[in-house]
């Protein structure tokens, strides 16, 4: 391939890139194993960022049930799940993307909420009418959240005794 052509090549698969818009969660592509191969927002994560919605309540809350020694500064560790030090070398980072915004694919049965998923949820119901609140829910992450989250995972390559 001349020069020319290989930049060409390389132009055709990140332009669509740059100019996407955040996928929506009834968009995300899963393959046949859970993962999700393409960055939710187009764009790496900001791992720091990541650190922060998995320590904050009404976030993530990823610690409530996950052990991770970067984030000993922060009380309350669950063992519900699996500790998550040395989770980069255990997975890739497809792999992680799918598990955080749905891990029932990869984990059937799995308790961990998919954070990254809005149908077939049970709707909350209306407190005086009983019936079920109208209009779109959210996730309970952005993609955005979600990137840095897998930004955040993708740091922890170390195990501790
Ligand atoms: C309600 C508890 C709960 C919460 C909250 C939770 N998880 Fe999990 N997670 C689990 C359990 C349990 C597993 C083990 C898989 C299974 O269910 O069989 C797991 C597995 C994982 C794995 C695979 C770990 C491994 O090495 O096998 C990753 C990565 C992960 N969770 C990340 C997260 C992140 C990031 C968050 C926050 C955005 C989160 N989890 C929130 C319960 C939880």
């Amino acid at each position: 391939m001349t020069n020319s052509l290989r930049l060409a090549a390389v132009l055709a698969l990140v332009a669509p890139m740059a100019s996407a818009e955040a996928v929506a969660p009834a968009q995300v592509a899963y393959d046949d194993y859970g993962e999700v191969m393409t960055s939710l927002t187009g764009a790496p994560g900001d791992a720091e960022r990541g650190a922060e919605v998995m320590t904050t309540r009404g976030l993530g809350n990823c610690i409530a049930c996950h052990q991770v020694t970067d984030l000993d500064d922060h009380p309350f560790h669950g063992e519900v799940g699996p500790s998550l030090d040395g989770v980069a070398e255990r997975w890739s980072e497809a792999q992680l993307r799918g598990i955080i915004a749905n891990a029932k694919l990869t984990f059937p049965d799995s308790i961990m909420p998919a954070f990254y998923k809005v149908d077939e949820f049970v709707r909350p119901g209306n407190a005086f009418t009983g019936r079920a609140a109208e209009g779109a829910l959210d996730p309970l992450l952005t993609a955005q959240q979600i990137e840095d989250v897998v930004a955040y995972l993708m740091t922890l390559d170390t195990y501790y005794d």
